[in-house]
């Protein structure tokens, strides 16, 4: 698929089939989060792949329980040590902004859905996982093959939201 085809198909999908993803998809959806930018490269990343039913259960306890109708959810956590910090602004979390995203686009290119999932409880989440209280717990997705075909959602006009040299 060309890539503003991707960029374009590409729907938050909340209803999933059963069937497993195989892991040759979900390695290739993590090699694309692999090769993404980062400060200073310091690649603070580490992604954990669920897809054990229990632990599935108890993360999707943590908020949006429909993700656990997914065959696998993967965890997007951060090292913020290994990132950098600029004007109070922490750059682990565009870090792992950036490597969600290419993960998302490469599910979209190879037909699975995912839903970026910021809302839940991240203490919930790291006991869920045994993740250690240093790695924060950024974001969540479900992956698997979509069973709908959500609408597009509405996006603002390029007129609203460029502006030339100058805010005003
Ligand atoms: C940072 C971020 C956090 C989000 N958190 C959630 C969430 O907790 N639950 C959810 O169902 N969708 C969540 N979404 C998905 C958005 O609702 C969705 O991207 C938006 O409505 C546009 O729809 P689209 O992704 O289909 O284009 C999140 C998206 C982003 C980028």
């Amino acid at each position: 698929m060309e890539f503003m085809e991707v960029v374009r198909r590409r729907r938050s999908v909340r209803t999933y089939r059963p069937d497993p993803v195989p892991q040759a998809e979900l390695d290739g959806i993590l090699e694309a989060a692999r090769l993404a930018p980062s400060w200073a490269n310091g690649q603070c990343w580490t992604f954990v792949v669920v897809t054990d039913p229990e632990v599935k259960h108890a993360l999707a306890q943590a908020g949006n329980d429909w993700i656990e109708q997914a065959p696998a959810i993967i965890a997007a956590c951060a090292d913020p040590t290994k990132s950098g910090e600029k004007g109070g602004q922490s750059y682990y979390l565009l870090d792992i902004g950036i490597a969600m995203e290419h993960l998302i686009l490469a599910a979209a290119a190879q037909g699975l859905g995912t839903c970026w999932i910021g809302w839940f409880e991240e203490e919930k989440a790291r006991k869920a996982l045994g993740v250690p209280k240093n790695i924060r717990v950024v974001a969540l997705t479900p992956v698997g093959y979509p069973d709908e075909e959500p609408e597009a959602r509405p996006r603002r006009s390029l007129g609203e939201i460029v502006r030339k040299d100058r805010w005003s």
